[in-house]
């Protein structure tokens, strides 16, 4: 399709947020032309369903949790990512299909197969080219976030299980993942996202 479709991933505090913003920085001094996204969120009904799925007084259903993911990616795919990579451009999303495997699979225990088809029909086939894994102790990550949002109050075998599932998804990823130290200060992970991003464009380019 053209362009290039990079994500970040990673359990809550990884530093997601905070390095999708600094790569978007360093992709657009090359003169690049860069479209960040978040998940979920970047549309109408996207923005609604974050408020929804972060709302703290709400408890949902594991099932309903995945599907409101699920049509938030649909219609971020639709209308946001697939134009701008038609249109050449680099994609920088935060968080992206790997998250329902980790969270909704791993974390709540819904199978990962189920979740994978609902991937696949709600990216229309288009999957990142290269998800970069975010990675740090679950401890080290949730002290570094309010522990406000419904997510983030979850236990810490929850995102033990989430950050296992990352790592054996970028193991299985091939050259299509990275996991890079999320421990080191916001400048070296930084560094460390650039290299990768960089040693996969020009894979891409060659
Ligand atoms: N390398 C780092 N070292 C220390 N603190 C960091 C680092 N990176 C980010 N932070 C801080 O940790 C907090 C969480 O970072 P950030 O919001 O980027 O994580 P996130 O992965 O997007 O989290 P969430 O999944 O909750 O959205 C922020 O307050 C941020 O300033
Ligand atoms: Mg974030």
């Amino acid at each position: 399709m053209g362009g290039f479709f990079l994500c970040l991933e990673g359990i809550d505090g990884a530093g997601k947020t905070t390095q999708v913003r600094r790569l978007a920085r360093r992709l657009g001094a090359l003169s690049l032309d860069v479209v960040t996204v978040r998940e979920p969120g970047g549309t109408g009904l996207g923005e609604a369903i974050r408020k929804i799925v972060q709302d703290p007084a709400k408890a949902i259903d594991a099932r309903a949790e995945a599907c409101l993911y699920a049509a938030a990616r649909a219609e971020l795919v639709a209308q946001v990512i697939r134009p701008a990579l038609k249109a050449q451009k680099i994609v920088v999303a935060d968080r992206f299909s790997a998250s329902t495997l980790a969270y909704q699979g791993a974390g709540r225990g819904l199978p990962e197969e189920l979740l994978a088809q609902l991937n696949a029909l709600v990216t229309q086939g288009i999957n990142p080219d290269l998800t970069v894994v975010i990675d740090l102790p679950v401890e080290e990550a949730l002290a570094r976030v309010s522990r406000e949002d419904r997510m983030e109050r979850l236990d810490e075998a929850f995102f033990v299980r989430v950050r296992r599932c990352y790592l054996r998804l970028a193991k299985e990823g091939g050259s299509r993942f990275a996991v890079v130290d999320g421990t080191g200060t916001p400048e070296e992970v930084e560094k460390e996202i650039f290299q990768v991003v960089l040693e996969a464009l020009e894979r891409c380019t060659k």
